[in-house]
């Protein structure tokens, strides 16, 4: 993996990375000896590391038996106990095998991460039939999102597949001791994963929360957390600042936000990396944006938004930089043809690979935003495999720890989701919620 700054770095005062190393330094030994705000959850740090062989069979092996026993898995689970597998499983799927007559891998399929009753009407009426299970996520195992959509789901499994059956392919993840999910767990004597005390859920996705639903999907979770163990001693402590990729990044998005530039756009030429984008929006916008401070993170598909969105990045209000994503090569090879007719004008393409022009736009694009005024970084991977996705989580993970502790924030809470939650739960009169009920129906 590859970072590049040169376009970013253009826009800052000459040296000025270089010379905010002491102040990166420091946020990094915060991280690593555990002194900063919010360090009882900072269990992600050298998590790649400590994964074991025999963790990883145990995933693998529980994977095996949905796998063989289901032809459609729902994962049930809302923010950092969904986004994660979702981003990885769509980066690795086959954009279109899921419409494949002949299924290889279970039909991965996403709920608890809304409360859209269409949505699981539509759900509940596509697994009719179906041999489905489902992967019950939740750390608090009391998320309402989650819970009602496992209340149904688990319903539905019953009543289709037997209770025996049910209890083979209804796994949990969730805490060790504490929630509904786990109650439930351990009542109906589900196989169930503990999400470890010390990782948030953002940070959770090398835990089972992740490693399930991917291994489940048919991907190599061995390689995702090679991938993410190297990256981890490529952004180790010892590594000098001007080689630390996670410190560069962290650095680099704190100038410029100094200077500025209140939001980054992630940028994929890729669509089957939309999910890791959300993935790391969530990973940015909870950990950064708290106390009236923090980076609003967004992101786009190009060239698809190029389209859309691509006037207001090169016109519009100059607040904004980008951080393009960038895959070396295709797993795939499309070239295109040449035409006799040439009706379409396209033959000066012919011969060259789409990813070529795709190249072409990324390039052309990078040159007019910087011109336009917007500073870019490029993360560029080799290729799209498991391995490599390994490495981008975990540079991103410490990238977020080392940025939050630079802008002065605790990277690891998360105290402004709850205020809907709150007033969500008095309004369905919650037990346990009647003051807060008296006093919203007050304000209506
Ligand atoms: O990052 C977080 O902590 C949140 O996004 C949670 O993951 C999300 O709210 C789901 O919580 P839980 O896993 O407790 O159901």
């Amino acid at each position: 993996m590859k970072l590049n700054i040169a376009k970013a770095e253009q826009f800052l005062k000459e040296g000025a990375v270089a010379a905010y190393e002491p102040q990166v330094k420091a946020a990094m030994e915060t991280l690593e000896q555990g002194t900063g705000a919010g360090n009882d959850f900072l269990g992600w740090l050298h998590l790649p590391s400590s994964i074991s062989a025999e963790h990883l069979a145990d995933l693998k092996a529980t994977a095996q038996v949905l796998r063989e026993n289901c032809e459609v898995v729902i994962v049930a689970g809302i923010g950092g106990s969904y986004l994660g597998a979702r981003a990885v499983i769509e980066a690795l799927s086959d954009s279109f095998g899921w419409l494949h007559e002949k299924q290889e891998n279970p039909i991965m399929i996403y709920a608890g991460n809304n409360i859209g009753e269409d949505y699981l009407a539509e759900l509940t009426a596509y697994l009719k039939n179906k041999k489905f299970g489902v992967i019950n996520i939740s750390k608090s195992g009391t998320t309402t999102e989650t819970a009602l959509a496992f209340r149904l789901l688990k319903k539905q499994c019953e009543d289709q597949r037997g209770k025996e059956m049910a209890r083979k392919v209804i796994v949990a993840v969730t805490d060790a001791k504490k929630g509904a999910a786990r109650v439930t767990a351990d009542k109906e004597g589900y196989k169930s994963f503990i999400i470890p005390d010390n990782v948030g859920g953002r940070f959770s996705v090398l835990t089972p929360v992740g490693l399930l639903p991917i291994a489940t999907a048919g991907f190599d979770i061995e390689q995702l957390v090679a991938g993410a163990c190297q990256m981890e001693k490529d952004t180790a402590i010892g590594v000098p600042y001007a080689e630390n990729l996670s410190a560069q990044y962290a650095a680099v998005r704190n100038l410029l936000y100094a200077d500025g530039k209140k939001m980054e756009i992630l940028v994929n030429y890729q669509p089957k990396l939309h999910y890791m984008m959300e993935w790391w929006k969530q990973l940015y916008g909870e950990s950064e944006g708290k106390d009236g401070k923090g980076i609003f993170p967004a992101s786009v598909d190009f060239s698809t938004d190029l389209h859309s969105m691509g006037q207001w990045i090169q016109e519009g209000e100059r607040t904004i930089f980008e951080t393009v994503i960038s895959v070396e090569k295709p797993n795939k090879y499309v070239e295109v043809p040449a035409d006799e007719e040439n009706l379409d004008g396209l033959n000066f393409l012919a011969g060259k690979r789409v990813d070529e022009v795709n190249k072409m736009a990324e390039l052309g694009t990078q040159l007019a935003h910087v011109d336009g005024g917007v500073p870019n970084l490029r993360v560029s991977i080799p290729e799209l495999n498991e391995y490599y996705i390994g490495q981008l989580i975990y540079f991103f993970e410490k990238a977020c720890g080392i940025s939050g502790y630079l802008l002065g924030v605790n990277p690891f809470n998360q105290p402004g989701v709850e205020a809907y939650k709150k007033n969500m739960f008095a309004l369905l009169n919650k037990p346990g919620y009647e003051e807060e009920s008296k006093a919203i129906q007050a304000r209506l």
